[in-house]
């Protein structure tokens, strides 16, 4: 079993580099199946589920060939069969852009029901009503999710709850439809603007990306291109939490500081001072902590992805702070984890009240999902002592040379194998 091992108190100073944005990038390896030909997609995140994606194209028949650790030429010329089996599906959540993806490019697609972090109930409906609406025939037989379709006709499309998901699924069947379809309610987050600008360079037509209101004229065919990848806004707040939480100064480089405004409003207000340059942004924290309250909310809200590791930073605070979950049912089983650090916080239903306290002791802890993760490795490094974090694949799924990166700003971090104390004993 493989854990990190984090010595605590210290504080993090010096640069990191911010890498592609694993939610575009998971959107955007899918959507290379609509051209039939040659892409190249650059500022690719070297993560688990990317690396997940590119085996299910392989799986597909496409060609994946990484030219850099972020750089890949895929070419979709000879997708065969639109199968996602199980083994491959279950290994990430974006595995069902594949179905949006193969309904545009095949007509049809089955695709095993998803796995991904565990947030309580995950439904799928906005993504089925959409694929409905353009005429095609959606049914769940023996785990799988079918999807075919003679001819995708253009809808109008209302979504019921605003959904990053189903905004892309059916983006992405949609620029391949006949005729014009209109997507009302849409999420705005800027990866589904990275998403239709990739499409559109493929040659689809995608207009209102970033608004509530998408427009897409259907395109019969779409040619491969050349593109790189936004920023990752999630990762780039994770460090800027890091480096506030820690007393720290830290450049964070290659971001979109746009795309940070909810996340720096709300770190300002905790004290930490924050300069944004064109495409990097200082942290400078040397106050005490102050309390905030947060709600997260589908973007331009606070990112529920950042919950987690604004919560860690506030059990130091000087006060009590609010954390109202806003999009998901049930994103704080990560602070049972935080509770053995001697952490203050009490959880009812979709709020937590976080209490600070003047100090957090070290514990084994266990990462139950990526952003709790993240947020163990910000407690581990405010607390008195050594941390042990398990479970780390949760977090390797979507931060990219983790470790380089924290040890790069000072922190100290390593990564131990060891054999799992319970199964050694069972065994
Ligand atoms: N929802 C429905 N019906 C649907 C789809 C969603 O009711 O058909 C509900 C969900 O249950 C949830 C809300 O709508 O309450 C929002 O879900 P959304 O579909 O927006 O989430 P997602 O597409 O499954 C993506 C990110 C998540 C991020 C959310 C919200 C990817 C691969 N995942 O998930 O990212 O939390 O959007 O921004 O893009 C992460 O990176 O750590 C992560 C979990």
């Amino acid at each position: 079993m493989e854990r990190y091992l984090i010595k605590g108190l210290s504080n993090l100073q010096g640069e990191v580099t911010i890498s592609g944005a694993k939610n575009a990038a998971v959107a955007i390896i899918p959507a290379t199946i609509l051209a039939r030909g040659r892409c190249i997609i650059e500022n690719v995140p070297n993560i688990s589920d990317t690396a997940a994606l590119f085996k299910i194209l392989e799986s597909l028949g496409a060609s994946v060939k990484m030219l850099d650790r972020n750089t890949v030429e895929i070419d979709t010329s000879d997708i065969g069969e639109p199968v996602v089996p199980h083994d491959l599906a279950r290994m990430l959540r974006a595995s069902y852009y594949f179905l949006g993806a193969l309904l545009g490019s095949c007509r049809r697609a089955s695709v095993s029901m998803p796995g991904g972090c565990d947030f309580g109930v995950r439904p799928i409906d906005q993504h089925i009503k959409g694929f409905e609406a353009f005429g095609t025939n959606v049914s769940v037989d023996y785990g799988m999710i079918n999807v075919s379709a003679e001819r995708l006709t253009g809808a109008h499309i209302y979504f019921d709850v605003v959904s990053v998901g189903a905004t892309i699924n059916v983006m992405l069947a949609a620029v391949r439809a006949k005729g014009v379809t209109v997507l009302e309610n849409v999420a705005k987050e800027p990866h589904i603007v990275d998403l239709a600008n990739f499409l559109n360079s493929m040659g689809a037509d995608v207009r209102g990306a970033g608004t509530d209101v998408i427009k897409i004229h259907g395109v019969d065919i779409m040619h491969g291109s050349t593109y790189s990848i936004i920023p990752d806004q999630i990762e780039a707040g994770t460090y800027m939490v890091a480096a506030a939480a820690t007393g720290g100064d830290v450049l964070v480089k290659n971001v979109i500081p746009k795309h940070l405004e909810s996340i720096i409003e709300k770190l300002e207000r905790t004290g930490a001072e924050i300069t944004e340059y064109d495409d990097s942004v200082r942290i400078i924290r040397k106050k005490p902590i102050e309390p905030v309250n947060i709600k997260t909310m589908p973007h331009p809200g606070f990112p529920t992805d950042m919950q987690a590791q604004m919560t860690a930073m506030l059990m130091m605070s000087t006060g009590t702070s609010i954390i109202t979950e806003g999009v998901w049912d049930n994103r704080f089983r990560y602070v049972d984890e935080l509770l053995r650090m001697g952490a203050n916080i009490k959880v009812d239903g979709k709020v937590a009240v976080v209490q600070g306290v003047q100090e957090l002791t070290a514990a084994p802890l266990k990462a139950t999902d990526l952003r709790g993760g993240a947020a163990m490795i910000i407690a581990a490094l405010m607390a008195k002592g050594d941390t042990q974090i398990s479970d780390i694949y949760h977090i390797e799924r979507g931060y990219e040379n983790i470790l380089e990166k924290f040890r790069g700003l000072g922190a100290q971090i390593e990564k131990i194998s060891e054999p799992d104390p319970v199964s050694a004993q069972s065994a």
